[in-house]
């Protein structure tokens, strides 16, 4: 959510901000020149190759049953920065910070979350949820996503679309579930009778190097892999501290989730302790 206090300073021109506290999102921005795009794609093809962090749960598949054996659909490393320390110097770190900055307010901070490798032919879709959905229901959360395009991003390769709404209006969580109602999945989808919401999506393609910028609250999906490429997309976030909820909130979806990835970074920690 935005925070009214803040001095509107920053990259993101005065009719981008307005935009944004309109519609809970903003479709284009432009966060890297096209040779760190290229050198910033290396390094995630890298670590996906690699398959970083796989051992302590921050490499799985938000769309399966995320076996060994599974070839993945929608692959995921969190933290990307840990294994590619090199995104940490760049220009789009410098500016998506001051982005955070702008949007949230100075103390609020902007790390590298998590990198989505979409394969080419089978890549699986995002399903409509809100990103909220997945964090603790005791706070109203002040966060942003900062999704960057890693090629050309477009319907047929999986962009991100988004429901219009204006920011503060809505700190509700809607009714979530684990993608296919399996509760082995990683991935959270608005349950059927939620999906009314669904109404005036907009698609927001992308050039290499864009973002588009979203509200923890926004609703939002992403289509499937249609092309022979693989697509990659890069979240940063940012947060400040959120504000107790004063009356409480349960999401039944978290609870019932049991998921290969957290059986592997539980043990992982059992081995830390050992
Ligand atoms: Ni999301």
């Amino acid at each position: 959510m935005l925070n009214s206090e803040t001095p509107c300073e920053g990259p993101l021109t005065a009719d981008q901000v307005e935009f944004y506290k309109l519609n809970g999102f903003l479709g284009s921005v432009e966060l890297m020149d096209q040779s760190e795009a290229h050198m910033v794609r290396e390094e995630l093809l890298r670590i996906f190759r690699e398959r970083a962090g796989r051992e302590v749960g921050e490499q799985f598949d938000l769309a399966s049953h995320d076996d060994d054996d599974q070839q993945p659909l929608l692959s995921q490393i969190m933290y990307p920065a840990k294994y590619a320390p090199r995104l940490l110097e760049t220009k789009l770190a410098t500016r998506a910070t001051a982005i955070v900055h702008q949007l949230l307010g100075a103390d609020a901070e902007c790390r590298f979350e998590h990198a989505i490798l979409k394969p080419g032919g089978y890549g699986a879709a995002t399903p409509w949820h809100q990103d909220a959905a997945y964090w603790s229901p005791a706070e109203v959360h002040r966060t942003l996503s900062i999704w960057i395009a890693l090629q050309e991003t477009t319907v047929e390769n999986g962009c991100l679309c988004f429901i219009p709404n204006p920011l503060g209006s809505e700190v509700e969580i809607y009714n979530h579930r684990s993608i296919g109602n399996d509760p082995r999945a990683h991935g959270l989808e608005l349950t059927p009778d939620e999906m009314h919401r669904v109404n005036d999506a907009v698609a927001c393609p992308l050039r290499l190097g864009y973002a588009t910028i979203h509200d923890g609250y926004t609703l939002h999906a992403a289509g499937a892999n249609q092309t022979d490429q693989d697509r990659i997309g890069l979240v940063l976030f940012g947060k400040r501290a959120g504000v107790p909820r004063t009356v409480r909130y349960d999401f039944p979806w978290l609870e019932a989730r049991r998921t290969a990835r957290a059986d592997r970074a539980a043990s992982a920690v059992e081995r830390d302790l050992a």
